[in-house]
């Protein structure tokens, strides 16, 4: 599946996702700027954020009550922000899009 990184510039980036790997773990394969996936994808440290895309949100769904705790720490959370390390790259998110914000933390 792949999926495409917006930076908070408007730069595209589309990468392919090994299956079921988490869209931070992609980023950092790919060296996709603007994540960094301190905490090695535990939902521990909150620089993973990203932004859903609109088009994007229904099918991905909403962070579970951990993520949403530690979206707490994140910069700038807005309601479609997610932390990427939980967000798994099955082939339903095939051309998944989502925005990676002005800075993390
Ligand atoms: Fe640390 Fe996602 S990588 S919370």
């Amino acid at each position: 599946p792949s999926v495409t990184y917006v930076d908070a510039d408007g730069e595209r980036r589309t990468v392919e996702a090994a299956p079921n790997a988490t869209v931070m773990e992609v980023a950092l394969k790919h060296d996709i700027p603007g994540i960094i996936g301190e905490c090695g994808g535990a939902c521990a440290c909150a620089t993973c954020h990203v932004y859903v895309d609109d088009e994007w949100t229904d099918r991905v769904g909403p962070a579970e009550d951990m993520e949403q705790g530690m979206l707490d720490f994140a910069f700038d959370v807005r309601e479609n922000s997610r932390l990427s390390c939980q967000i798994f790259m099955t082939p339903e998110l095939d051309g998944l899009v989502v925005h990676t914000p002005v800075r993390q933390g």
